[in-house]
């Protein structure tokens, strides 16, 4: 499936916490257009349920747990989210929801493009749809 897992850089310091940092290019396989994040969330609400057509992103939670159920139309793969040191870069293509473990787990992504509703593909079935026009596309 195409996505990876990244350690986000971190800097301890002694007794005062850690510092974690992620630049654009070097760290991620995309220049970043854009940041949001999604917050004050209550345990056991799933979001998501979409894919994207080309953005790429990287997930991370700097606080709480979030799991991200990714599928590619095949297989279907669990990724948690509950150490601010790790990041989740997806690549186009994937179908996502996104399960909140703990209240109010912060969930941050950088993305590859400002925000296009178009990119957005939110039904399952025309996703799997989509997915038979892609392989008759030589990449
Ligand atoms: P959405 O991506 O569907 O969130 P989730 O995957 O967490 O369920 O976005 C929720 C709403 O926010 C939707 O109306 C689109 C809007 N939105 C923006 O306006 N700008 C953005 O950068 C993002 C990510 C979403």
């Amino acid at each position: 499936m195409d996505y990876s897992i990244i350690s986000i850089k971190s800097v301890p310091t002694e007794e005062q916490g850690t510092l974690s940092f992620f630049e654009g290019e070097r760290d991620l396989p995309f220049q970043i257009k854009r940041i949001y994040y999604i917050h004050h969330v209550s345990a056991g609400i799933k979001r998501g349920a979409h894919a994207h057509k080309t953005l790429q992103q990287m997930l991370f939670c700097p606080y709480g747990s979030v799991t991200i159920i990714l599928t590619d139309g095949k297989t279907k793969e669990e990724i948690l989210l509950d150490d601010p040191c790790k990041g989740l870069v997806l690549e186009p293509g994937l179908w996502r929801d996104m399960v909140w473990n703990i209240d109010n787990s912060v969930l941050c992504v950088a993305a590859s493009q400002y925000y296009d509703k178009d990119d957005y593909i939110r039904d399952y079935d025309e996703y799997l749809e989509y997915l038979k026009t892609q392989k008759d596309i030589v990449k």
